[in-house]
């Protein structure tokens, strides 16, 4: 059984949503009862995703009320009455680690508040995000991102608190918040109701494993190039073969390795 790909599609009646489950291409619809998701971003520098938990798809999914995302400040946790949370990395060496103190502190007063499906640490040595992930992650109630700073946080936090690591990419960042935002963002747009059109989700780039086909919008001719005939023909099944061809093609040129995990039914 390969599953690739798991959606949330909201439905007509109020309070409930179906959770499509894509299992070798063919996808079975759960009615759910509707939930809000709970996000908990734990940081030193809440202010660098302010704006990106305000603004777009995040900041009206928070106003729709599907996602609860609250921000905490490491600062506020610290041990000590400067507001210190880092310290020098026993055996010597560049950089500065963050203490176990703050972030115990932090994680386990939201842990009595409520159970969570994941604690996850960002980093770059951690799992890839990839859009598979993110389909697997819109389905939870509850989750921690923690993010760090400078070197990185004392492993004893990612030995007892982390239940998952995970990395947007192979270059490093100079804190894990730019990660959590991306990550937010990948996630709450897969809410039920995040997206004015939910279909349009599925046809993103990664959802089947291709990469998207090219698009277009009026006019019809611009500069001499002309939008695809086929486009304009209303042939939809016909639009449906073109698109397929063209994201194939484009992953082939651009992806090839994506294709080797594709589902052999595909
Ligand atoms: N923190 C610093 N760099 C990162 C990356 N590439 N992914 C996740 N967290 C990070």
């Amino acid at each position: 059984m390969v599953i690739t790909r798991a959606a949330n599609i909201p439905v007509a009646s109020e309070g409930q949503c179906t959770v499509t489950l894509f299992v070798n291409g063919r996808g079975f619809p759960w009615l759910c009862e509707e939930f809000a998701m709970r996000i908990d971003i734990v940081c030193p520098l809440p202010a660098a995703i302010e704006s990106c938990i305000s603004t777009g798809i995040v900041g009206r999914g928070r106003e729709r009320g599907l996602v609860e995302i609250v921000l905490h400040n490491l600062h506020d946790f610290a041990d000590n009455r400067y507001g210190h949370i880092d310290d020098e990395p026993y055996g010597g060496g560049a950089g500065m680690v963050i203490r176990c103190e703050p972030v115990f502190a932090c994680i386990e007063s939201l842990q009595r508040e409520r159970s969570y499906d994941e604690v996850i640490y960002l980093t770059p040595d951690g799992e890839r995000f990839t859009q598979a992930v993110a389909n697997e992650l819109s389905l939870a109630q509850n989750l921690i991102l923690l993010a760090g700073r400078y070197k990185g946080v004392d492993q004893r936090v990612r030995d007892l608190l982390v239940t998952r690591e995970l990395s947007i990419g192979d270059y490093v960042l100079s804190g894990g918040e730019l990660a959590a935002a991306v990550i937010v963002d990948a996630i709450v747009r897969l809410l039920p109701g995040a997206m004015s059109d939910a279909e349009s989700a599925l046809d993103d780039s990664f959802q089947d494993g291709l990469l998207s086909a090219p698009v277009y919008t009026r006019p019809a001719v611009f500069r001499g190039m002309e939008v695809p005939p086929i486009l304009r023909s209303g042939d939809h099944a016909a639009i449906r073969r073109w698109r397929y061809e063209q994201a194939l093609a484009r992953t082939k040129e651009r992806r090839p390795d994506l294709l080797n995990s594709l589902p052999s039914e595909q």
